[in-house]
């Protein structure tokens, strides 16, 4: 994939605003090494300060057709969702053609609230992994519980942020540098400046404005780490 796709010095890096049901139809087919994707959970999420997540009351699976349109053959798939919604999620990642190879836990390494007297403290995310035909980790086989602090809140720039050292993890153990990732709910970008840290290409789509111009200055900001991994 990596001799096909742009070399690593002609990365690119672009968030697209709008809808990824209209966007993702867009992309070249089989352009994508990877897709890594943060979706509404479907689970009507509420931050602190009352802020809700765009198609958020069911969840939405409904893009994943398109996203295994646009992964090449040997490329992957990792979907992030949580354990009361992910039997929907696993249902909708084999119907849309991919394979399941794995779950993936993200050890958050700090608890959320909830209810305090009746749930166990939570403290983990959980990642579909699923591949296009024949897949093959390009750096040795990673591990599946990964274990990252979140982001603080006072340091958030979207209410679920997810941590760019997260995915710079899932980004080199499925992907080569120069490989292109495709984030289908890209919030405010975490996911492109851990692909541009690590050398990969990115195509974000984001719904909501203010997101898009912060995920654009993020990426702009960032640098990447080194020309190996
Ligand atoms: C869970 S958040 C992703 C947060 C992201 N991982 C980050 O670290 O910033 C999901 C995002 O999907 C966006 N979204 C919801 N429906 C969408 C759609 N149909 N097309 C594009 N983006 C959408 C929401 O605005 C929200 O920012």
């Amino acid at each position: 994939m990596a001799k096909d796709g742009p070399t690593p010095d002609r990365l690119s890096h672009t968030v697209r605003f709008g809808d990824c049901m209209q966007i993702l139809p867009k992309l070249k087919p089989e352009s994508a090494r990877l897709v890594l994707t943060d979706p509404p959970y479907g689970i009507a999420y509420e931050s602190t300060k009352g802020v809700r997540i765009a198609n958020d009351d069911n969840p939405f699976i409904w893009w994943m057709r398109e996203a295994f349109r646009v992964v090449a053959p040997g490329g992957s798939m990792l979907c992030f969702c949580r354990w009361d919604v992910q039997e929907v999620f696993r249902v909708a990642v084999q119907a849309a053609g991919f394979t399941l190879k794995s779950q993936v836990v993200w050890d958050k390494d700090w608890p959320g609230m909830g209810d305090t007297g009746a749930t166990f403290s939570p403290i983990h995310e959980v990642i579909w992994f699923a591949v296009k035909g024949r897949f093959k980790f390009p750096a040795g086989r990673p591990r599946s519980v990964i274990r990252v602090r979140r982001p603080a809140s006072q340091h958030r720039t979207h209410p679920t942020e997810k941590p760019v050292e997260l995915l710079e993890q899932l980004i080199t153990a499925t992907t080569r540098p120069g490989d292109l990732v495709v984030d289908p709910f890209a919030g405010t970008g975490s996911s492109g400046v851990a692909a541009k840290q690590t050398g990969r290409s990115w195509t974000g789509i984001e719904l909501h404005p203010e997101y898009v111009e912060i995920a654009r200055s993020r990426i702009r900001a960032s640098r990447r780490y080194t020309r190996d991994c």
